[in-house]
C-alpha cells in the first residue's frame, strides 16, 4: 500500500480502485463482444500502461500475446514536449494479426498517432485502439479510440500506472495532482 506522504499530495481521487475494476471487465467484455474469434495481440506503450494492461489481460478468455513499445513524451514535466522519442521498438511479429493498442491515457494523441502509423508500417489485420481514460478537450491529433475506459477533463491524474516525474504509478487508484509545489 502507498504510504500516507505519498497519498497526502494527492488532491483527491478520480476513480477508486473498485471503479476502476469494474470497469476494466466491462472494457474486457466489450472488446471480446466486438472482435471474431482467434488470438490478439496486445500492444501497449510503456510506462503508464502497464498496471491496466495486467488487469486488462487476465480478463481475456481467448489467447492473448502482448508486447510493448516505449514512447516517452512528457519527460518530467506535466506539459509533453515537442519530440516524441521511441525507447523499445515493437519484438514481437503483428503482420496478418489482430492487434489492440492500449495506452493508459489520451491526452493531445499526438503518441497515439505516431504510434499507430509505426504499427501500421507492419502490416496488422487490424488495428483497434484502447485507452483506459480519455482527455478528450485536448486533442490535437485525429484519434479516436475504439474502447475508452472513462472520460476525463483537464486535469493532471497520476496512479495506476500513471506518474508524475515517475512518482505515484504504484497508487491503487486514480486521483488529480496537488499543486505541482506540493507534489514532490
Ligand atoms: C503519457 C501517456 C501517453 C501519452 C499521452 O505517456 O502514457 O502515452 O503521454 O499523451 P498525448 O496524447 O498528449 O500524446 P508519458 O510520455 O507520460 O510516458 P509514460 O507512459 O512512461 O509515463
Amino acid at each position: 500500500m502507498p504510504n500516507e506522504s505519498t497519498q497526502a499530495r494527492v488532491e483527491r481521487v478520480l476513480f477508486s480502485e473498485e471503479t476502476i475494476r469494474a470497469r476494466v471487465a466491462e472494457i474486457v467484455r466489450e472488446i471480446e463482444a466486438s472482435l471474431d474469434d482467434g488470438d490478439l495481440v496486445i500492444v501497449a506503450l510503456l510506462k503508464g500502461s502497464v498496471v491496466f494492461l495486467s488487469d486488462l489481460i487476465r480478463g481475456f478468455e481467448r489467447q492473448v500475446a502482448f508486447d510493448f513499445v516505449g514512447v516517452s513524451s512528457y519527460g518530467d514535466g506535466t506539459e509533453p514536449g515537442p519530440e516524441l522519442t521511441l525507447t523499445k521498438e515493437l519484438s514481437i511479429d503483428i503482420a496478418g494479426r489482430d492487434v489492440l493498442l492500449v495506452d493508459d491515457i489520451l491526452d493531445t494523441g499526438r503518441t497515439m498517432h505516431r504510434v499507430i502509423g509505426y504499427l501500421r508500417s507492419f502490416g496488422p489485420a487490424s488495428l483497434r485502439v484502447c485507452v483506459l481514460l480519455d482527455k478528450r478537450a485536448r486533442r490535437q491529433a485525429p484519434i479516436e479510440p475504439d474502447y475508452r475506459g472513462f472520460e476525463i477533463g483537464d486535469e493532471f491524474v497520476v496512479g495506476y500506472g500513471m506518474d508524475f516525474a515517475d512518482r505515484y504509478r504504484n497508487l491503487p487508484f486514480i486521483g488529480v495532482l496537488a499543486p505541482v509545489q506540493d507534489a514532490l
